[in-house]
């Protein structure tokens, strides 16, 4: 028995931010941000939400997967930024879905949260609790974002992604492995509401996005490669038995440190950072849809997924297509 990927679907905001637009808005300009980061332009939300982008992309991945709202029995939705906190942004793409069956909740594990949900429904699927699962990725991250903040605001883009699984006998998932390390959470933070009662108030400021780059920069080239390294041991494969890489989009640079690192050739890690920007946990998702529907992934190919972010939170899925 194992658990497969048979759809995936994605939905991107309609208003396409270059980084001229953006050199209006900071000091910074379209040379700076490509040569830094490989960012050309990225999607952003005038009115679309983590649930509405969640709900055209779980659509998406239904219809690829010639599967019904009804079918669904999990429905697992990453997300770092969801409009609200209860009730929580699955339950309410179940109901614009109209997936009544399903058992539906929200995951926060940031840029791994795809990586963490997808774990999370194979676990429930391995375990015989349910037969199959929609798992979604989904960011809004331009309302947490300090847009008078030039290093981050050019990193990041709004999207959602979707990958719809199923016990199967045929050979799908082949591994994971995950880790967290609480104790670097300072690298990459945003805060939220702070604590207010009829005992105590503190002060009610809006938190943004906060990051230390460089930080999160040596993180990514040194966990990432030794995490994936970790995943082909386990389940006995080499990086050369890898078709294709399909990791969290966050810069250029950063996959091409891992590439360098894993010694695999940089045309085995597919990217379209330059025209979506960072899109958190929507980030996987959306790619790996982007190359299902360009019909760049063949039956048989083995693939590995890596995401990895804040909290810190990262990890690797090697997978037969
Ligand atoms: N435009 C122009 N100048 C800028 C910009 C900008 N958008 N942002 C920062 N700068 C300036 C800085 O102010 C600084 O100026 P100074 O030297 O006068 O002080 C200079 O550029 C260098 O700044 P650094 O922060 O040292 O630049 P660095 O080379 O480290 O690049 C970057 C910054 C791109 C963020 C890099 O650290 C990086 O890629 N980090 C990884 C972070 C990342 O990808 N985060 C995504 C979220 S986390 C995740 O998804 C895993």
């Amino acid at each position: 028995m194992s658990v497969k990927i048979i759809g995936t679907g994605s939905a991107l905001p309609e208003k396409i931010v270059t980084n001229d637009d953006l050199a209006q808005l900071v000091e910074t300009s379209d040379e700076w941000i490509r040569e830094r980061t490989g960012i050309g332009s990225r999607h952003i939300s005038t009115g679309e939400t983590v649930v509405s982008l969640a709900a055209r992309a779980g659509e998406r991945a239904l219809e690829n997967a010639g599967r019904t709202a009804a079918d669904v029995q999990l429905l697992l939705l990453a997300t770092a930024a969801p409009e609200t906190g209860i009730p929580c942004a699955a339950c309410q793409v179940q109901s614009i879905l109209g997936a009544a069956g399903a058992v539906a909740f929200d995951l926060n594990a940031a840029c791994a949260g795809f990586l963490f949900a997808l774990h999370t429904a194979c676990a429930y699927i391995e375990a015989g609790i349910y037969e199959n699962a929609l798992v979604v990725g989904s960011e809004v991250l331009s309302k947490i974002v300090d847009w008078t903040d030039r290093s981050t605001c050019v990193l990041f883009g709004d999207g959602a992604g979707a990958a719809y699984v199923e016990r199967c006998d045929e050979p799908g998932i082949l591994g994971f492995v995950q880790h967290s390390d609480g104790t670097k959470g300072e690298v990459l933070q945003c805060g939220g509401r702070q604590l207010s009662n009829p005992y105590i108030s503190l002060p009610q400021e809006p938190s943004f996005v906060k990051m230390d780059g460089r930080e999160v920069f040596a993180f990514a080239v040194r966990q990432v490669p030794a995490c994936i390294q970790e995943l082909l041991g386990r389940i006995g494969l080499e990086t050369g038995d890898v078709d294709l890489y399909v990791l969290h989009q966050a810069n250029r640079r950063i996959v091409e440190g891992i590439a360098r690192r894993l010694a695999v050739a940089e045309d085995r890690f597919p990217m379209n950072l330059d025209r979506v920007g960072n899109m958190s946990s929507a980030a996987i998702p959306v790619l790996l849809d982007e190359l299902n529907r360009a019909g760049r992934l063949r039956a048989g190919m083995t693939l590995v997924l890596s995401g990895f972010g804040a909290g810190l939170t990262y990890g690797a899925c090697a997978l037969r297509w």
